[in-house]
């Protein structure tokens, strides 16, 4: 198969810069796609569904961790970095995942760990075997600890996992030495010493590896984290409120100035590669400033723009975080990147939902907020990142059996954090099958609510009301209209609480994408042409008129 003039995108899409504008689509592969039976999506289950995909026109795909791992942390504890869990597949079926997206127009980026490997990484595994001091612990963070015999920890970091952030380097007999490790997460997932010139070198020879596949770049895990303050002094901890993402207020281990020559190096070498491979971090960084200068020409190529995730259903607040991430990337020349769900964070149908007194959450109203949002996100200029199952409109699940949760966060805080496995259930493809589809024999690695019957793929396809109906019309506008993707925009005057963002090209072309986030119908005297709305039947239009309800979107030619 291969990919003709009709269906690559335009002009901007088939320049080097594709990263700009692109839409990618994380795959969470446990939970995509099973085709071995075994009630775990694998790579062979993601190959069978590249058309799915490329019918939806994703222009990347981002799969997070496919390495061999103990799975305690869902894969983002790596045992062999230049490897496939043989539960998901070998290489050979990363290397037909490549080239048959690449034949079908899709870049693929992968999930890069450095910050911490697993425990059951040969490197730690060789420095259990030594004595501290030694240059196989020295690629680690060891240190001494407190008290008389070192029976404290170091330091007060704290697990972003909860819990203390530093465990005990053991003795054959399975003592506890005066010897700690740090894990900023799970005690599987030891820290680097990224000081340490072996382990440098070590991620640049990673890298090569995987371009040298064809692989299309790396979204980079804990971007922020791998350079800790000299000293290794306590953090002060009085004003954490959201210590899972790492948004502390001056961190000695979050976002310290060193961590900018790892990239500027690890820029070199994708910079050798034609066409050049792409680097997406996740920082985790408090204000746009900072998450700006990793953005800076010789560093990574785009960010994660937490801080519109984060953002909730407020227009005043999101129009600032808009115009706040435009602004700072723009000074340093970046493209914006937006989204709004991944697999660390509840599913945006479920965080959109009005919630009553008695902790009820209205998914109808979510599902109306969630599609008037996405619609809105896709006009927006830069890159979208989509998360497995948003194109169904997926809920986020919150009544797993505490039985089946793999998540360290729920046992590290004895089951009073649920934590992320919410999000990551298996998709439902077929509304008629067992496990909906997601595997031939009907496992599921985690159960899927019944009710997904409705949200299942082919019960969806072909419906011109469907949520997944909506996202294959978005994304091919986005592909073929010059307005979208990068570009200029600009805030057109709105009633209360509607944003309306005009998206034009010099030479005459443009496009507003308009949301209604009050709670009445508004009339708008754009246009006369509805592109595309989040509620088709919802938005009518009268003598140039648009009448926009409460919690929907609308793309007008105008
Ligand atoms: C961020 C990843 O997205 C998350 O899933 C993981 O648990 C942590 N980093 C640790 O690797």
């Amino acid at each position: 198969m291969s990919t003709d003039d009709s269906d690559v995108r335009s002009t901007a899409h088939r320049s080097p810069d594709w990263w700009r504008d692109a839409v990618v689509y994380q795959v969470y592969p446990r939970s995509f796609m099973d085709s071995d039976g075994d009630g775990i999506g694998d790579l062979n289950g993601l190959l069978s569904r590249l058309d799915y995909l490329q019918s939806l026109s994703v222009d990347a795909i981002w799969i997070t961790p496919c390495y061999p791992s103990p799975l305690l942390d869902g894969g983002y504890d790596v045992a062999d970095y230049r490897n496939i869990d043989p539960r998901l597949g070998d290489l050979a079926t990363i290397d037909a995942i490549i080239a048959q997206a690449h034949e079908r127009g899709i870049k693929v980026l992968m999930d890069l760990v450095p910050n911490h490997s697993s425990w059951d990484h040969a490197w730690f595994k060789a420095a259990l075997k030594t004595a501290p001091g030694s240059p196989e612990w020295d690629r680690y963070m060891v240190r001494y600890g407190k008290g008389d015999n070192g029976e404290l920890p170091p330091n007060n970091w704290r697990s972003v996992f909860h819990g203390c952030g530093w465990s005990h380097v053991k003795d054959d007999e399975g003592n506890p030495t005066g010897y700690w490790y740090l894990h900023i997460f799970d005690s599987s997932q030891p820290d680097l010493n990224w000081q340490n010139p072996e382990v440098r070198q070590e991620f640049l020879d990673i890298l090569r590896f995987w371009f040298d596949r064809g692989l299309d770049g790396f979204r980079i895990d804990v971007a922020h984290g791998m350079i800790k303050q000299d000293g290794l002094p306590d953090m002060d901890y009085s004003n954490v409120d959201t210590e899972l993402l790492g948004d502390i207020p001056e961190s000695p281990h979050w976002d310290q100035p060193g961590v900018h020559e790892i990239y500027r190096e690890w820029r070199k070498v994708a910079n050798e590669y034609e066409p050049v491979r792409v680097f997406a971090g996740e920082a985790w960084v408090r204000t746009p400033e900072a998450l700006a200068r990793y953005l800076r020409p010789d560093e990574l190529h785009t960010s994660f723009n937490f801080e519109y995730l984060s953002t909730p259903w407020d227009p005043a607040r999101l129009r600032k975080v808009i115009d706040t991430s435009l602004k700072y990337d723009r000074e340093v020349g970046a493209a914006t990147t937006w989204v709004l769900s991944n697999h660390d964070v509840h599913r945006h149908v479920s965080r959109f939902a009005p919630v009553d007194t008695n902790g009820n959450r209205d998914l109808v109203e979510g599902l109306s907020r969630a599609k008037a949002a996405s619609l809105f996100m896709l006009a927006l200029p830069g890159t979208a990142y989509l998360y497995q199952g948003e194109e169904l409109g997926l809920p986020e699940v919150f009544d797993l059996p505490d039985d089946v949760r793999q998540d360290p966060v729920f046992f590290r805080t004895s089951g009073e954090v649920l934590g992320r496995d919410g999000c990551r259930v298996p998709l439902p493809w077929e509304a008629d099958a067992a496990a909906f589809g997601f595997s031939p024999t009907g496992e599921s690695w985690l159960p899927q609510p019944l009710n997904w019957v409705n949200l299942a793929a082919d019960a969806q396809e072909g419906d011109p009301l469907s949520t997944l109906t909506m996202y294959q019309q978005a994304l091919d506008v986005r592909r073929h209209h010059p307005a979208l993707g990068e570009g200029p925009d600009e805030w057109l005057d709105a009633p209360d609480k509607v944003l309306a963002l005009r998206r034009f090209t010099e030479d005459g072309s443009s496009l507003v994408a308009v949301i209604n986030m009050g709670d009445s119908v508004v009339t708008l005297p754009y246009g006369d042409q509805v592109i595309l709305a989040s509620d088709p039947l919802a938005v009518t239009i009268l003598d140039g008129q648009v009448n926009l309800p409460a919690s929907t979107c609308v793309w007008i030619d105008a």
